[in-house]
C-alpha cells in the first residue's frame, strides 16, 4: 500500500463510532489529518482524541444546511484543503411496510441520501482544489439487494449507489474519483437488536440462515476494520483509475442466494 495519503486532509462523517471511527483510525494511521464529523460531538471528540495528531472533532448534523456549511468553512479555515470525503453517517430503519409512513420515509432519505449529497456539494470547492480528490460513499448491501422491512433504508442506499456513479461521471474532469462500499453484516451498534438484548449475529436467525446454510461464505459477521481496510484503498492513490464503482464488503453474501 502506498503511503501517498500523507499530509492529506479527510472528512469522515458519522466517525464518532462504528465503521466511520474505524475508517478515521485507518486514514490517520497513514498520516492523514481526519475531521471526525458526527452529530454526537462527545463521541467524535473521544475518537479524535484517541487518534491524536492533526485530527479534530467537529459536531455536525448533516441534515442541517447551516451546520454543513459550517463544516466546510471550518475545514477551509483550519486546513485550507480537503482531499478525501467519506460520506458514512446514516441511520438504520427497519420499519415494516405496513407501518411505514411518508414522514419516516423522508426522514431516512434526509439523513442517508440527502445528507451525503449536501456534504458533498459543500466540500466540492475544496475537493476540486485537491489534484486527486476522493469521495467514498458508504452504501449497503441493501443498496443493491432488497430485504423485508427495509423499504426506506434500501431506497436511500440504492440512491447512494447510483449517486456515486453519477458523481463519478460529473467529477472525473476535476480529477475526483467517487466510489462506494456496500457493507454486509457488520457488527456495530447499528447491528444491535432493537430491544438492546444483544447482537444480531448471536440470534438463532443469523446462525441458522447465514452460518449454518452458508449465506455468509466467510462464516462470520464483518468488523468495522474489514470495511476500513477496503476504504483505505479507495482513499489512496492506489485507486487512481477506479471511479464509479461499488465494492461489496459482505463476506460473500451477495455471491450466493
Ligand atoms: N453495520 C452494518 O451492518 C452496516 C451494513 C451496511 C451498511 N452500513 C452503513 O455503514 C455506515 C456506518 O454504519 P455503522 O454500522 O457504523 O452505524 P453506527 O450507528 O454505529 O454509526 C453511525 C454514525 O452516524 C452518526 N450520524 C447519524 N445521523 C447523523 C447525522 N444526521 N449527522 C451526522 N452524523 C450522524 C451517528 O451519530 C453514528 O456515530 C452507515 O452508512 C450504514 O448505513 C452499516
Amino acid at each position: 500500500m502506498s503511503t501517498d495519503v500523507q499530509a492529506r486532509v479527510a472528512i469522515v462523517t458519522g466517525a464518532g463510532r462504528g465503521i466511520g471511527a474505524a475508517i478515521a483510525r485507518r486514514l490517520a494511521g497513514d498520516g492523514v489529518a481526519v475531521v471526525v464529523a458526527d452529530i454526537d460531538e462527545p463521541e467524535a471528540t473521544s475518537v479524535a482524541a484517541e487518534i491524536g495528531g492533526d485530527s479534530i472533532a467537529f459536531g455536525v448534523d448533516i441534515t442541517d444546511g447551516g451546520q454543513v456549511a459550517g463544516l466546510a468553512n471550518f475545514v477551509a479555515a483550519r486546513f485550507g484543503r480537503c482531499d478525501i470525503l467519506v460520506n458514512n453517517a446514516a441511520i438504520l430503519d427497519a420499519t415494516p411496510l405496513a407501518a411505514l409512513d411518508m414522514a419516516r420515509f423522508r426522514k431516512v432519505q434526509d439523513v442517508n441520501l440527502d445528507g451525503a449529497l449536501a456534504v458533498t456539494l459543500a466540500l466540492l470547492p475544496l475537493l476540486r482544489q485537491s489534484k486527486a480528490g476522493r469521495i467514498l460513499n458508504i452504501a449497503s448491501i441493501l443498496g443493491v439487494r432488497g430485504a423485508r422491512d427495509s423499504v426506506a433504508y434500501s431506497a436511500a442506499k440504492g440512491g447512494i449507489v447510483n449517486l456515486t456513479r453519477a458523481l463519478a461521471c460529473d467529477l472525473g474532469s476535476d480529477g475526483i474519483t467517487a466510489n462506494a462500499l456496500a457493507p454486509g453484516f457488520i457488527d456495530t451498534r447499528m447491528a444491535l437488536l432493537p430491544d438492546g438484548s444483544g447482537h444480531e449475529h448471536e440470534t438463532d436467525w443469523f446462525r441458522d440462515i447465514y452460518l449454518k446454510y452458508g449465506r455468509i461464505p466467510l462464516l462470520r459477521p464483518g468488523t468495522p476494520e474489514d470495511v476500513a481496510d477496503a476504504a483505505r484503498f479507495f482513499c489512496s492513490n492506489d485507486s487512481r483509475y477506479v471511479t464509479g464503482q461499488v465494492l461489496l464488503v459482505d463476506g460473500g453474501v451477495s455471491a450466493t442466494f
